[in-house]
């Protein structure tokens, strides 16, 4: 046996001729396929081709829940044009040398595989992939603003046809075991224990009485049609425009690649095309922002595993209301293996919130997000509680009522009396303050906020609201908990609104005004589309409803008078029961829950007549009035960075992550030529804003 720092090389007793390379950095939890440990696997590449006594290869990781998880990312902070092409073409040389070895080759595959990890996987004749929760796999580059760069664009399209790999490479998600399976990016799935004895009998030639047949370079001997790649293309491109309208560069040049290479028997002009690529690429604005994205939540995943080490793990759970957000928050956590138990005020409301509970574990089903298996555990781990049940086991209890302060502060009061002293008791509420449901209570230390955000099981942040007072036990359990069930946390000051519908709001609220004054709604959302935001902001409205906007809106009014005024439009409508997508009426009309038309009923509330507005302008108003909010927060340290402001409206309130998030993004510009605009726009910018311009400092230096 061979060791060395990052691969162990291994003569497999017992099985002749086979070897086994096992990826194993020391001192990491991930293997990654830095420059040495690309050279590394030259050397053994190189001493594998050479030993005629070698008949078959297993590539594997010793890693508990990574197999590898891809390139060296800190090249692509400030990335160095020829320190880039030099480690590209090296990761290409190797991948390039082991598909070339004239023996066969296995990728066992446990844990995370991405990126530069399922390249080399594709390098392999053969993947076997373990079907437990923590294998990943998948092709996140454009994600990140970069394209597969070691013949992930290339060998992809051979090994599963070119639709599947714009599917895979295009939308950069990472798949669990059976989904990649069925979408042919490994071959077959094994258990953990079992895993090495797969590969085994692959390479013994005990699979289905066949030997493994080397397929490289025999993939490149099978060109993909040349005629048939470009119609696709042509197809997904314009596929792609329409949902990204041309923000994501990194998704286009993929495609070109991709469809370029489909005709060629020679690999060595698509991997040329691939280089380039991200040369082109990685120094841009896009991966810039989407790298800094990427940090801020591997950042933030980092701090919360190592705040939540070594607490007393949650496993009981009571939730409280089984509306919209209990039914959500519940099946968030069954889904991860904690017991709930749902409860609201009778058998019909609690019904209503568990046939929700079915509906998203059949969605999640269906999109082969979990097993039926898997959701069906999840289902069991519920109990549906209507009225008053015992509570004395649970650890946690998350609460999801009305949004009225009165009923949430009884409720607390006679949560505490129910519920074992120790247990931590958390509100879900949006704006209302978590001290006063606190005081209700003779364990107001153990009170806390967690407000999810709607629909749970897509959107990953949690504001974490910790109230003066709080135990540093109860926060590190909070923290444990959110680490656990995989959300990310921004931890946020109990102030109203705290932060992402605080600084959300002002944006809604310019949008409605803009409105009043007679722009045509879609006017007003198509220019956000275009700026990026996933969806306009009256829709948005529509989607919240528009009777909690106006009880949001006159919350915040109360609390920060004057900078939440609510125009005339918005009351007009709820009066006349335009609440949004719930009454299938609001700024637009609803059919099937997808928006038919502008509402001509709103716009006869409007009081302006119809007018031409100026998008742009509107788009302006709409967004300093989101950042002069945004820099009150961070003044009155609702959070403690920029970063975190960031990462919130990013996660929470869709801010286009290819911007950077909305600091970063206004850093780009400058507050000086912000602050002019204001000015022409008769927007009075709040003090923190102008302080900061006088001092000529930029958000994220200041934070520095
Ligand atoms: P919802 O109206 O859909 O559900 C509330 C549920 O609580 C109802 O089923 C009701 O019967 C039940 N309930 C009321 N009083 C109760 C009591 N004393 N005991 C047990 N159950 C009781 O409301 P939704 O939208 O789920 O909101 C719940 C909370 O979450 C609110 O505080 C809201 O501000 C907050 N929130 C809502 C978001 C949304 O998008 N809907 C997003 C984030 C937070």
């Amino acid at each position: 046996m061979t060791t060395t720092p990052n691969i162990e090389r291994i003569l497999i007793e017992g099985a002749d001729h086979l070897c086994l390379l096992r990826f194993d950095k020391p001192g990491s939890r991930a293997n990654t396929l830095d420059v040495a440990t690309l050279e590394e696997l030259q050397a053994h590449l190189d001493a594998i081709a050479s030993d005629p006594g070698i008949h078959g290869l297993i590539i594997a990781s010793a890693k508990p829940a990574i197999f590898i998880a891809g390139a060296d990312l800190a090249l692509f902070r400030k990335p160095d044009a020829a320190l880039l092409e030099t480690y590209l073409e090296l990761g290409q040389r190797v991948f390039n040398q082991l598909a070339e070895l004239k023996i066969p080759t296995i990728a066992a595959i446990a844990g995370a595989c991405v990126g530069g990890g399922y390249e080399l996987a594709l390098a392999c004749d053969y993947r076997i992939a373990t079907d437990e929760h923590a294998t990943r796999i998948g092709l996140p580059e454009t994600t990140l603003g970069i394209v597969p760069g070691w013949g992930g664009c290339t060998r992809l399209p051979r090994l599963v046809g070119v639709p599947t790999a714009l599917e895979v490479i295009l939308g950069g998600k990472t798949y669990r075991a059976h989904q990649a399976l069925r979408l042919g990016l490994v071959d077959q799935l094994s258990c953990r224990e079992r895993l090495l004895k797969a590969a085994l009998n692959v390479l013994n030639g005990q699979m289905d009485g066949k030997r493994l047949e080397k397929s490289h370079p025999g993939l490149f001997q099978r060109p993909l049609n040349k005629a048939m790649a470009t119609a696709i293309g042509g197809r997904t491109r314009a596929d792609v425009m329409r949902r990204t309208r041309g923000h994501y560069p990194a998704v286009l040049r993929a495609l070109e690649v991709i469809t370029e290479g489909a005709g060629e028997s020679d690999p060595a002009p698509s991997l040329a095309r691939e280089r380039k690529a991200i040369a082109d690429l990685a120094p841009g604005p896009v991966a810039r922002n989407l790298y800094h994205v990427m940090t801020l939540q591997e950042n933030t995943r980092r701090w919360l595993r190592r705040e939540g080490e070594g607490v007393t793990p949650i496993r009981e759970v009571a939730v409280i209301g089984a509306g919209v957000m209990g039914a959500g928050i519940a099946q968030w956590l069954s889904a991860r293996g904690l017991r709930v138990t749902l409860c609201d005020l009778d058998n019909e409301r609690v019904g209503a919130g568990m046939a929700r509970i079915f509906k998203t574990y059949n969605d999640a089903v269906k999109g082969h997000r979990l097993t039926s298996m898997e959701a069906r555990d999840g289902i069991d781990r519920i109990s549906p509680a209507p009225g008053t049940v015992p509570l004395g086991r649970v650890q946690l209890v998350i609460e999801a009522i009305v949004e009225r302060l009165g009923a949430k502060e009884a409720l607390f009061a006679d949560l505490d009396r129910r519920t074992p002293p120790e247990a931590l008791l958390a509100s879900n509420t949006s704006a209302l303050p978590i001290h006063a449901m606190a005081a209700a209570t003779n364990r107001p230390s153990r009170v806390i906020g967690m407000h999810f955000f709607n629909p749970v099981a897509r959107m990953k942040l949690v504001e974490l609201v910790l109230p003066d007072g709080v135990e540093p036990e109860a926060r590190r359990q909070a923290l444990g908990l959110l680490s656990a069930i995989g959300k990310l946390p921004v931890v946020v000051r109990d102030t109203p609104g705290f932060l992402v519908n605080r600084v959300l709001l002002p944006y809604l609220l310019e949008a409605a005004r803009t409105f009043d004054s007679g722009i045509a709604a879609s006017v007003i959302d198509e220019t956000m589309l275009d700026f990026g935001m996933p969806m306009g902001p009256l829709r948005l409205v529509d989607e919240v409803g528009l009777d909690v906007a106006l009880e949001v809106a006159r919350t915040l009014e109360a609390a920060f008078p004057g900078r939440f005024a609510v125009p005339p439009v918005l009351p007009r409508m709820v009066e006349a029961g335009l609440l949004g997508r719930k009454a299938k009426a609001g700024f637009y009309t609803y059919r099937n829950a997808h928006p038919a038309a502008a509402n001509p009923a709103a716009q006869a509330c409007a009081a302006g007549g119809l007018a031409h507005g100026d998008a742009a302008t509107a788009r302006l108003r709409m967004l300093y009035r989101m950042l002069d909010e945004a820099a009150r927060c961070l003044d009155e340290k609702v959070v403690e960075t920029p970063e975190a402001v960031d990462l919130a409206m990013i996660l929470g309130a869709g801010f286009p992550p290819f911007r950077g998030g909305l600091l970063r993004y206004a850093d780009s510009i400058g507050l000086e030529p912000i602050l002019h605009e204001m000015e022409i726009l008769e927007i009075q910018p709040g003090e923190p804003l102008l302080a900061r311009a006088a001092r000529k400092r930029s958000f994220y230096e200041d934070d520095e």
